[in-house]
């Protein structure tokens, strides 16, 4: 008994002396590591960040009752807004990542300023090819986030000579620091709970490529088209292929910036050059300029899967203009409107893929939700009677223009819509 319990005591000892020492290693190395992995917060000199105060959303309210219905377009409203509005915008510069929202946008040809500019790809036999959330294994992009920095002349340290100038302005890349496993890992987890350590790292990466900048225009596959892009692949940090789950010795990840002169012009629903002046062109972004939703008609989907995610954010989504007054499912039918001052067609409804299944906050994707309640009730397009369809997809009428939250929604014209589908290369549809 006796001896039992000398045991116990000399071990006892020995763990609280491993212990002290693992302590006095730990103080001794926190602060060493600390100064080694932060990186010093310094925003881009001479720049502003582009968008909303964070914590500041037009969407905070989304999930209120009030935006399961409509109300008319002459209803009148308590803060003298028109009731068919603008609600929210957002961009987002790097496909399939984070956007930023926005109170107000210049709409250029490609859509909202900076919307789909950047893209990652994987390298594979036949070249570069888009990634997305789509992806097997790519959902992890949901929690990487873009900031926009451009140019401020009226910030004491703008200067024409600085690299952040002369590239139009940067992008800031951020996405979830991976704790690596053993010792190291759990300080490090330890470093970013007591808030040591961001919990995110980032890099930086040139708005536009400034002329004597090494980035060569390579092709990169984005459905059946190659547009050439500024390879910014030297630019990606081993511990974001680490974040997506890629070795970073053999990972066939790039980084690419849409090449401005080599936009991917569209046809299918598109309106023609004939009508408009110009033919519709995109970056990265899958098919057409904006992305339009109507809160409503989110409602009427989220609270149809509420049983399964009882908070689908309209977010998931990911379209640039988010409009509220019309009746769940009204857009169904616009052909034509006008956004503050700006006339827009409709080109065709938005056919939905899986992508809405991954929560932009977790980076999680539900096996099932919302496309199956999607496809239980929304095949309404006769060109495409297999996919869902939510939302519509806009072509400017014009090429340079802004658009605000807030502006009045008016439509001009209503009619049908048929989808077009994307043809695979070489394919041909008669009188397309
Ligand atoms: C793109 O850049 C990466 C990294 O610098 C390089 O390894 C790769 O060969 C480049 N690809 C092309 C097609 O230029
Ligand atoms: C959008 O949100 C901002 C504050 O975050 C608010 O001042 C503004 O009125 C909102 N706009 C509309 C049209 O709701």
């Amino acid at each position: 008994m006796s001896s039992t319990s000398g045991t116990f005591e000399v071990s006892n000892l020995g763990a609280l002396f491993i212990f002290g020492l693992l302590w006095i290693v730990a103080i001794g190395i926190f602060p060493l590591l600390v100064l080694v992995l932060s990186s010093p917060d310094h925003n881009p000199k001479g720049c502003r960040r582009l968008g909303r105060p964070s914590g500041q959303s037009n969407l905070s309210d989304e999930y209120d009752p009030k935006y399961n219905k409509g109300v008319p377009s002459d209803h009148k409203e308590d803060n003298g807004l028109p009731s068919w509005r603008v609600k929210a915008l957002f961009t987002y510069p790097l496909k399939s990542c984070g956007g930023i929202e926005l109170q107000k946008s210049d709409v250029v040809g490609t859509g909202l300023e900076f919307d789909r500019q950047f893209a990652f790809a994987e390298e594979t036999a036949d070249g570069w090819n888009c990634r997305t959330l789509r992806n097997a294994g790519f959902q992890r992009m949901a929690l990487i986030h873009t900031e926009i920095w451009v140019p401020d002349p009226s910030s004491p340290e703008y200067d024409d000579r600085r690299p952040e100038m002369q590239s139009g302005g940067v992008m800031i890349i951020s996405y979830p620091r991976v704790a690596p496993s053993g010792p190291l890992g759990v300080l490090i987890r330890i470093a970013m709970m007591i808030r040591l350590l961001k919990s995110r790292r980032s890099f930086q990466v040139p708005l536009v490529p400034s002329k004597d900048s090494k980035y060569p225009a390579v092709p990169v596959r984005i459905w059946k088209d190659r547009p050439l892009a500024y390879n910014y692949s030297s630019l990606l940090p081993p511990s974001l292929h680490a974040y997506l789950g890629l070795d970073p010795s053999s990972s066939p990840l790039g980084l690419f910036r849409a090449h401005p002169s080599h936009n991917r012009e569209i046809f299918r629903n598109a309106p023609r050059k004939e009508q408009i002046g110009f033919q519709p062109n995109t970056a990265f972004a899958d098919a057409y300029p904006i992305h339009l939703l109507n809160i409503a008609s989110h409602r009427d989907v989220a609270l149809r899967c509420a049983d399964v995610i009882p908070r689908l954010s309209i977010r998931r989504f990911r379209a640039n203009i988010i409009v509220q007054g019309p009746e769940a499912f009204a857009e169904d039918h616009w052909k034509r409107m006008e956004i503050g001052e700006t006339e827009i067609y409709a080109a065709c409804r938005t056919v939905r893929c899986r992508l809405p299944n991954v929560d932009p906050d977790t980076g999680e994707r539900d096996k099932a939700e919302p496309d199956r309640t999607l496809k239980e009730y929304r095949r309404i397009d006769e060109g495409d009677r297999t996919n869902a369809c939510l939302g519509l997809q806009l072509v400017p009428a014009v090429e340079k223009c802004c658009i605000a939250v807030g502006d009045e929604v008016r439509v001009l014209e209503t009619g049908e819509h048929r989808y077009i589908k994307m043809l695979a290369p070489g394919e041909k549809v008669e009188g397309v």
